[in-house]
């Protein structure tokens, strides 16, 4: 097949082995523009993704690793799809219908985070290309990692000739159970591995925010934005107000809190939630969602660790994620949009990363 040929975006390349002794394998997607993505099907996971700079350089902006014995004992989420339920339950406990669930927690039993012990990040999903779009599946049975309802999930990567990355959610159930899902890239769009994000700069479509207590869970305010450092209506640098002491901003060692979005008058849900620009690349990076809300994380908790794929440990603040999903812990805040689905309701849920220069 030649690399000119449109269907050479199915290229797929052996990423290593799994526990089970299966190869989890890494798909090509590339545009018309030469921009590049590539996804393994391990976590359904956004492991490269080559953007333009102003002067037509490509780098690679997701970070990551090279090799698949690095995901498989890692906990930064990078790249990943999480699910169940991304970001935190309290105390891992939850009531539907009457029943209570109980979930795997953190060591301190605060919270389960990001699905639990072994989220959707950490599953082998089953791929498949149609078109243009790499469909990823996975079936998460009743009761895995505590949640009820055999729980059927399609997660569709594409690469858009104007240069967005879209990825699609669908899910169903044969029971009630919540389901919140995201993307966790994390990105630098000077390159990753390039120093730290406080120069890129950040606006939010978003007037209020939810403050978090001291175990990092939502308090249920939605708090406004106005006069504090949570205030992203007009584009401000990352970095600007980052450490200026606020007493949100120090439980996060950063930015780690769910704006909730505003929603145009139109009625749409799907909408313009975020723009991110970096100066000396002139990478400009738009985010598109129907979903309520977006974490704004600035990778405070990222440790230099390991080595990532230009070689260079990852610090923290050397990358933001804007997962964009539904609030935290909402099936124990009644007001927060609900993410309960029911038997015969389908999830949907669709985000774009759409790229240009500035
Ligand atoms: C959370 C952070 C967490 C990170 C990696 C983010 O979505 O908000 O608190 O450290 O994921 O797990």
């Amino acid at each position: 097949m030649s690399m000119n040929d449109k269907t050479a975006a199915t290229v797929s390349e052996d990423f290593g082995r799994l526990a089970d002794g299966s190869s989890a394998k890494l798909y090509s997607l590339v545009n018309a523009n030469g921009l590049q993505a590539k996804i393994s099907d391990y976590g359904a996971t956004l492991v490269q993704l080559l953007v333009p700079d102003r002067q037509g350089r490509l780098a690679d902006i997701v970070l990551g690793y090279h090799s698949l014995a690095d995901y498989l004992t890692d906990s930064a989420y990078f790249g990943s799809t999480i699910g169940r339920y991304c970001n935190r339950i309290a105390a891992g406990r939850f009531t539907l219908q009457g029943s209570t669930y109980t979930l795997a927690t953190d060591a301190g039993g605060a919270c389960s985070l990001h699905g639990g012990k072994q989220g959707f990040d950490k599953k082998r999903w089953r791929a498949e290309y149609l078109r243009d779009t790499l469909h990823l599946h996975y079936r998460s049975r009743d009761g895995e990692e505590g949640y009820p309802g055999n729980l059927d999930v399609c997660v569709s990567y594409r690469l858009t000739d104007d240069n967005a990355l879209t990825i699609d959610y669908r899910a169903s159930t044969d029971q009630a159970t919540v389901v919140n899902l995201t993307n966790h890239a994390y990105f630098n769009l000077r390159g990753e591995g390039n120093g730290d994000i406080l120069q890129h700069r950040l606006q939010l479509n978003a007037d209020t925010y939810l403050p978090v207590d001291a175990k990092m869970l939502p308090t249920g305010e939605l708090r406004p934005v106005a006069d504090t450092a949570f205030d992203f209506r007009q584009m401000s640098a990352i970095g600007a107000r980052i450490d200026t002491g606020d007493e949100q901003l120090v439980r996060g060692g950063g930015y780690d809190h769910n704006w909730v979005l505003n929603k145009p008058a139109t009625g749409s849900d799907y909408a313009l939630a975020a723009r991110v620009t970096e100066p000396q690349s002139g990478r400009v990076m738009e985010v598109w969602t129907s979903q309520p809300g977006v974490q704004f994380y600035s990778a405070n908790f990222l440790d230099r660790r390991r080595p990532g794929k230009s070689g260079v440990p990852y610090g923290p603040r050397s990358a933001l994620c804007l997962e964009t999903q539904h609030f935290p812990d909402s099936p124990n805040q009644p007001h927060f949009p609900t993410t309960t689905l029911l038997p015969g309701d389908i999830y949907r849920a669709k985000t774009a990363y759409k790229f240009s220069l500035k």
